[in-house]
């Protein structure tokens, strides 16, 4: 008889999230986790730790600039140590909370590093663990760049990024994408100089245009510099740090100073020592794990989801492909509707999208229209001096169905759940136009964005 009627490998945000409703819908459930605390990247190195230091530099940008002008004097000082300290205690936190979840709904959590032996067989430490099913949830770790050696100090990943015990004063990032951004942000708030080199002509790949190009021209205002259309070659290190470029319009290369390279040019699945080969599970060349339309390998009983398989890596996308997963393998229909996923950046101001974007409409020859309203037209984002950024709505010009939001503005990751619903329930933008927002909101931005996809928006 087995031991479990699931064995989930990885307590990520998808492989916990999977456990706990596997559990919840009767299963007798273990997750094999080998890093000593569960929540994953998110919670341990990634979300959960980039998101508390982009705050406290957050307050402390604001303390040094919008202060004075509400008659707030303050003399901000960083405190590293304590800085990392409120860090790590978030990070404990989260983590315990998890590892309190898996109790209280009677999840084994087996502590080690999980190799699949075959069809329902997990070994750990020597031991093995036999299984009806196995869900693969490992994650994905950042991905190497050739000529460049991370060493977690002065050659950082997102990991490294995160544990930094001075401010550099110069420090030059690999890759204008979500990882680099975020992070480039915090420490350039705290007061590094910085330069972000990037392989393409534009920022952030895959973002709306129009949001992308306001986003470069808002964070060039906070210091950010860019070097666009430029591949970086190596790294190499002496006093300082040199980084090699090579411009791909003429071919010139070109080098750079820094204290602290922060290397963020993607992430790749994380598989290793997990045996899929042996187990012959199919992996893609670029080393995903290759699933169904219920997340089950080509090996019956085991399942994949989150960073190793297809898609977006992103802690919501796994977390509901984990209940689906566990959904499915009870029996269950479960779905997770893939064209509603929301994405969001947490900069300041922050960025949030949803669905298609204009030139993805473009490119389909999609009759569309687009509804837009500035924060600078919204009474609270002037109050709370943020009225950098745009709401945009796309919608379908004959059906007025929702296809697409973007957003670049205060709040922008919360507001842009309220389209998220709308899309789930295929709304027009006229149902988000004839919806009451209370004033004074951030939401009214949201509001008035859809109303101008149809008789105009009030405020403009
Ligand atoms: P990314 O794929 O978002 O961006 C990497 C960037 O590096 C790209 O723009 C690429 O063109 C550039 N690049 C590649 N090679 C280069 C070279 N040799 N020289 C210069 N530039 C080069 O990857 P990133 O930022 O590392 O993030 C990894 C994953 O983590 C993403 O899938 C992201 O969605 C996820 N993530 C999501 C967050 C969020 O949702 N807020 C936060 C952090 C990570």
């Amino acid at each position: 008889m087995a031991d479990y009627d699931l064995i989930v490998i990885g307590g990520g945000p998808g492989g916990y999230v999977c456990a706990i409703r596997a559990a919840q819908l009767g299963m007798k459930v273990a997750c094999v986790e080998g890093r000593g605390a569960l929540g994953g990247t998110c919670l341990n190195v990634g979300c959960i730790p980039s998101k508390a230091l982009l705050h406290a530099s957050h307050l402390y940008a604001e303390a040094g600039g919008h202060f004075g002008k509400m008659g707030i004097i303050a003399e901000p000082k960083i405190d590293m140590g304590q800085m990392q300290q409120f860090r790590t205690t978030q990070v404990s936190e989260l983590t315990g909370g998890v590892k309190f979840l898996f109790k209280k709904n009677k999840v084994d959590w087996i502590e080690g590093w999980g190799k699949i032996e075959g069809p329902g067989k997990v070994s750990v430490d020597g031991a093995t663990h036999n299984a009806k099913n196995i869900v693969i949830a490992t994650g994905s770790e950042p991905a190497p760049l050739n000529g460049v050696e991370v060493d977690e100090e002065r050659v950082v990943s997102s990991t490294g990024a995160l544990t930094l015990e001075k401010v550099p004063e110069k420090l030059v990032v690999i890759g204008a994408g979500v990882i680099g951004l975020e992070l480039g942000s915090v420490w350039r708030r705290l007061g590094a100089e910085e330069q972000v080199i990037e392989y393409l002509d534009q920022i952030t790949p895959g973002m709306d245009l129009e949001v992308c190009k306001q986003f470069q021209k808002i964070l060039t205002k906070q210091g950010l510099q860019f070097t666009l259309g430029a591949a970086v070659q190596k790294v190499e290190k002496g006093d300082k740090l040199t980084v090699t470029y090579k411009n791909r319009k003429d071919d010139s290369v070109e080098t750079m100073d820094a204290d602290v390279v922060l290397l963020a040019t993607g992430r790749r699945p994380f598989t290793q020592g997990l045996g899929l080969e042996e187990a012959g599970v199919t992996v893609t060349d670029r080393g995903m794990v290759e699933t169904n339309g219920h997340w089950q390998t080509n090996v019956e009983g085991i399942y994949a989801i989150g960073d190793v398989i297809k898609g977006p890596m992103l802690a919501h996308k796994a977390e509901d492909e984990g209940v689906a997963v566990a959904e499915h393998i009870a029996g269950q229909h479960g779905h997770v509707n893939y064209g509603v996923i929301p994405s969001v950046i947490y900069t300041d101001p922050e960025v949030a999208s949803v669905g298609q974007t204009e030139e993805q409409l473009m490119d389909e020859g999609r009759d569309y229209k687009v509804g837009k309203f500035p924060f600078a037209a919204n009474g609270r984002a002037k109050a709370h001096f943020a009225t950098d950024g745009f709401a945009k709505v796309l919608a379908d010009k004959q059906t007025d169905r929702i296809l697409g939001v973007h957003v670049i503005g205060p709040g922008a990751g919360d507001l842009i759940h309220e389209y998220c619903v709308a899309m789930e329930f295929g709304a027009a933008a006229e149902d988000v136009a004839r919806t009451c927002h209370a004033h004074p909101t951030f939401s009214e931005v949201m509001r008035e964005a859809a109303m101008a996809c149809g008789d105009g928006a009030i405020h403009v």
